[in-house]
């Protein structure tokens, strides 16, 4: 079975690196698992792919498959260990198996708004965190973002103790298991790629995601109505395998860093203008968005924030205070 699903996925790949690129380049392809416009890392991604191929013509040829076309994120990294692919961006949530450090991103109501992550970041335990799975053979590049998640339902989400009882699919995070149990939900860990179907025939019966994900992934159509919670977000690292990465000549990993950096603060900066403007076409497209008050909304900080104390030990205390420092 194996063998034929890989055959199945390399199939409905067409051999794109002979064709694009050309003898003597390094070929590097870039396997993602959200769509390509009006996404934050879809758009990032194409313009990677658009400044690699024009000015490393000759020297490097970059390929983008979105949309899970090559791999989901629960396989993309043991394909980046070995060597089957050079580059991915799955949101900090799906590390767990390699650092436990990138949890602090993944605790709800731990960052404001995305320049508060920005910030954090930016900072030197944000910048250690790009080197902590060296060991690993991983090394992250850059963060790339996205933005605040929203909750969603088969039924109206106001109280959080309308959750009670719902099953949640969640990306492959503990500290997402345990935000969802902590609201009396139910919740199952599932790739990207399944979230659509499992809404629709009630496998599960909600889901947290950024607006360009519900709107990407079209989730608004098979879910009751979105609920503005802002209660975390979901944000990438861009990563590559530390052998490919040393394997490169100087100059060209020099220029492929840079471009890396350049297009990074390019479209990290659209990227809350890219959600909102997927948040209104949900609206245009008819998907129903519920905005809470201060007060119904601190309901939802009340009961999810305590799952901060069962992963203080794995986060640090130090990071904690750091971004709660950010925020203020
Ligand atoms: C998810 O699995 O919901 C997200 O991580 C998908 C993505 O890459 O934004």
């Amino acid at each position: 079975f194996l063998k034929a699903a890989c055959v199945a996925a390399i199939a409905t790949v067409p051999s794109f690196a002979s064709a694009a690129c050309e003898d003597g380049e390094i070929v590097v392809k870039f396997s993602h698992v959200t769509n390509t416009d009006k996404h934050p890392k879809g758009i990032a991604a194409s313009l990677l792919e658009q400044r690699v191929n024009d000015e490393m013509n000759g020297k490097m040829c970059m390929e983008v498959f979105p949309n899970s076309t090559l791999y989901n994120d629960n396989k993309v990294l043991e394909a980046m260990l070995q060597g089957d692919v050079q580059l991915a961006a799955p949101s900090l949530s799906k590390f767990e198996k390699f650092t436990k450090q990138f949890r602090i991103f993944d605790l709800p109501f731990m960052f404001n708004d995305i320049n508060a992550v920005d910030a954090f970041q930016a900072s030197d335990a944000g910048q250690g965190m790009l080197d902590s799975m060296q060991r690993r053979g991983l090394q992250g590049l850059a963060y790339w973002h996205n933005g605040m998640k929203q909750m969603s339902a088969n039924v109206p989400l106001i109280a959080p103790t309308d959750a009670n009882g719902l099953k949640f699919r969640v990306q492959s995070s503990d500290v997402l298991v345990a935000q969802m149990e902590a609201i009396g939900g139910s919740p199952q860990k599932m790739a990207f790629s399944e979230v659509y179907g499992a809404l629709q025939q009630g496998v599960v019966d909600g889901q947290e995601n950024t607006w360009s994900n519900i709107y990407g992934k079209k989730f608004f159509e098979v879910q009751d109505g979105i609920t503005q919670t802002d209660h975390g977000i979901i944000d990438y690292l861009l990563v590559t395998s530390v052998d490919w990465l040393d394997g490169l000549p100087a100059d060209v990993r020099d220029q492929f860093t840079t471009i890396v950096a350049e297009v990074t603060a390019t479209r990290n900066s659209e990227s809350t203008s890219v959600n909102l403007a997927a948040k209104q076409s949900i609206i245009d497209a008819g998907g129903v968005v519920r905005e809470l008050t201060p007060e119904q909304r601190q309901a939802w900080v009340d009961t999810m924030k305590p799952v901060w104390a069962k992963f203080a030990g794995d986060v640090g205390q130090d990071n904690i205070d750091a971004a709660q420092k950010i925020n203020s």
